[in-house]
Parts: structure tokens; sequence; C-alpha cells
């Protein structure tokens, strides 16, 4: 799957993070934790816990997070998302996540956040809890400061978090808009004009001219390449000669892109979306046996009362299962003996339970060595967090110079 282009095709930074509330299953799996794992190959990948994200939604039973937390990044890492590739990290070790989340607040309009589709509708689903909170109308906002504060280019996420990216995107605008032109930046912005060289110089100039008083999106287009291409300025001045180019201060928290997940639809046991809220999970390090049991117990098409009753796949959860880990000669297999009624659902069964406790050994195999051994666990955290905060600092020096918060 190509990343669709970033804002800077230079950015090569991905972010994700992921709320801690309880053990993970084959639908985090299938659905995000295959993603991380084949971004990390790629990219300059942060994943983080996002414990502040669960609080707000689950701060009457607090108690749960702190061993959540440590089996997530379990899970996590029998998925085979390598510390050594990816930096992994905690929200809350970086506490410069709430400064940034406490100064994007100044400038959100509280109607950009009530109208984020998840807030009424979780405020409905999640009755028992008291949504009506501070902390819940800002979540999106705090999943903003996760992103700008490592100034991400791409943020892997499902189509359920799509908005949040959005909302992304215009937080970071509005703060570069009312943010972005200070200390001098149209004297700034002629001075990396003039470094960039006397014909690189003579045609921003020209090219912005046809942007701004013409409307030209070529000239636009053709002024981006120019300026990214490069090679006498930095990366701070090239955002500054965008910023410029558009008219909109200088890029101090670029825009991020959505690296939608294309994930295979995971079924749970009983072919609704699997969910710990349904019942119907295979948890990520569920035991051979267990595996073996649920699969076995799954319903089939109803029609298949006896050896003899032909069934439809298109009826049945087991073949959901099928199209996430059968390859075609097994899937071929499958739909012909169902229809034909040559054997019982529980052979159909079989591969299936051949895959999955397959995947999960070698999940077992990787976990092994952080289960017996939490103190490794606990210090590669430290490691991830230390290199997060590392970067957060970058961050939060150039955000506190643009809100004019330096005091020396
Ligand atoms: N809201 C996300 C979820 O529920 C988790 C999350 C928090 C996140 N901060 C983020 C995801 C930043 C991506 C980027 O899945
Ligand atoms: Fe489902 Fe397979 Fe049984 Fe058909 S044979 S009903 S696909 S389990």
């Amino acid at each position: 799957m190509p990343p669709p282009p970033a804002d800077n095709p230079d950015n090569n930074r991905v972010l994700s993070g992921m709320r801690p509330t309880g053990r993970l299953h084959l639908g985090h799996y299938h659905g995000v934790l295959k993603n991380w794992v084949r971004l990390q190959e790629q990219y300059d990948c942060f994943y983080f816990v996002a414990d502040w994200h669960a609080l707000t939604t689950h701060y009457e039973r607090p108690e749960t997070m702190g061993e959540f937390v440590w089996e997530m990044v379990i899970d996590w890492l029998a998925a085979g998302v390598d510390p050594d590739k990816a930096t992994l990290f905690i929200q809350s070790r970086v506490p410069e996540h709430a400064e940034l989340h406490l100064l994007l607040s100044m400038v959100t309009p509280l109607g950009w956040l009530e109208r984020v589709p998840s807030f009424k509708e979780q405020q409905q689903k999640l009755r028992a809890a008291d949504l009506a909170t501070y902390g819940f109308l800002g979540y999106p906002l705090l999943q903003s400061a996760d992103i700008l504060m490592y100034r991400a280019g791409h943020v892997p996420v499902g189509e359920d978090q799509a908005p949040h990216v959005e909302l992304t995107r215009e937080i970071a605008r509005r703060f570069n808009h009312f943010f972005g032109r200070g200390g001098d930046f149209e004297g700034r912005a002629a001075a990396s004009i003039e470094r960039m060289g006397k014909r690189a110089a003579k045609s921003y100039r020209s090219l912005r001219r046809r942007f701004t008083e013409h409307g030209d999106r070529d000239a636009h287009r053709e002024a981006r390449r120019l300026v990214l291409s490069q090679q006498n300025i930095d990366a701070g001045e090239k955002d500054r000669l965008l910023g410029y180019l558009e008219g909109r201060g200088r890029a101090i928290l670029p825009e991020p892109q959505t690296l939608l997940t294309e994930a295979a639809k995971m079924p749970g046991l009983d072919g609704q979306k699997m969910s710990k809220s349904y019942d119907n999970i295979i948890a990520l390090r569920d035991d051979p046996g267990r595996v073996q049991r649920a699969i076995a117990a799954m319903p089939t098409d109803p029609a298949r009362v006896r050896l003899t009753d032909p069934g439809d796949p298109d009826k049945c959860p087991v073949w959901q299962l099928h199209r996430v880990y059968s390859d075609f000669d097994t899937r071929a297999w499958a739909a012909a003996g169902c229809r034909a009624a040559s054997f019982g659902c529980l052979e159909c069964k079989r591969p299936l339970i051949d895959a999955v406790q397959e995947e999960q050994a070698m999940f077992h195999e990787r976990a092994r060595q952080y289960e017996n051994n939490p103190a490794r666990v606990r210090e590669m955290i430290e490691q991830g967090c230390r290199n997060a905060r590392r970067a957060a600092a970058e961050t939060m020096e150039m955000v506190r110079a643009a809100v004019g918060a330096v005091y020396r």
C-alpha cells in the first residue's frame, strides 16, 4: 500500500496511538498492528499508549490502567512491533502533550469540538459513564496535540478516526495562522528567498505572484516543488517559504496526512465485528486449546443441520474467517465443499484452527522473553519515553517561542 504523498514529501514521521482498554485481540492485529509492523520498516515511527485518552472515558475505573498498559505493550511486541525500529512510549510520561493540548485549546473554537462525530456518538453509546466533561470534549484536541507534537507527516488510523486527523489539520492551520507570523516573518522570508540563489529566487517570486494575484494552481505547485528541492536552505526555511507562498505564515506545526488502514474486516466468533464488548474475541495471546474450542464452537450456516445439507458460505461467520486467513485454494476448497455438502463444518474449520494457532505460536514466541522479564519491558519503554521527550522538547521550544511564552 503506497502512502499518499505527504504535504511535505520529506516528512517521514509516522505517529499513532492506542488506548489501553484491555488485552488486544486478533481484530487489533489485523486491523492495526500488522500495519504498524509494516510501516516501521519504512518510516520513522512513533507508537504510544494513549493512557490519558483512556481516562477520558474510563475515569471511574483508573485501577485498570496500569495493568492494561503493560499487557498492551507486550501484545504490541508479540505482534512484531520492534522497539529497535520504532519509538514506543506512554503518553502521560511525556507531559509536554498536556502543555501543547492547553496551548492549542486557546485557538480551538468550541463548535469544532462539538461537531466531531465521535463526540455525540460516544456520549450516546457510553451512557453509563457521564461524558459531559471538559476532558471528553477535548478528546480529539488531545489527539491533535499527540500528532502535532511529533510533527508527524502520516497518521495511520481506521476510518472512524479520520475526522480527528482532519480536525488536527484545521487546528494546525489555525495555530500557524495566529502564531506563525511573529519575529519579522516577511523579512525572514525575503532573506530565505535570497539564500536560494538568484535564479531560484527569481522564479519563486514570479510563481508566487502568479499564485497570489491570479490564483494559478500550477504556479503554486511548481513553487512548492522549487522550494522543496532546494539544497541551500534548511527545513525551517522551507516551511517559511511554503507559508509565505500561501500567505499563511510559517508552518510551525505541519499538517499531517491520514494514512487510511484498509484492513480486512475481522469477524468475531459470532460473525459480528470482533470486539470485547460483544464477547466474541480471540485474544492475541490465547492458548492453542482455547482457540481450538472457540473456533470449533463457532456457529455456521444454520441450513447445515445434517452433514448432507448443503450450505452457503455467505451466510456463515466461519467463511469470513477464511477470507482473512486462507489462501485462494483453501477458500475454493471450503466454498465448494460447503455448497456440495461434501464435508462437515468441523472439517471446514480445521485449516482455520491451524492457521490461527500457527500465527499465535509466533506471538507467544515473541512475547515469552518479555512475559518473564517485566523489567525489560519497563526499560524499553523508559528509553522510548526519553526519545519521545527529546522530540517533544524541540517542538515545544518552537511553540513556546511562537506564542510568546519565553522569558529570559
Ligand atoms: N483516538 C485513538 C483511538 O481511539 C487513539 C489515539 C490517541 C491516537 N491519540 C492518537 C491515534 C494519535 C492516532 C494518533 O484509536
Ligand atoms: Fe460455514 Fe464451512 Fe460449514 Fe459452510 S462448511 S457452513 S462455510 S463452516
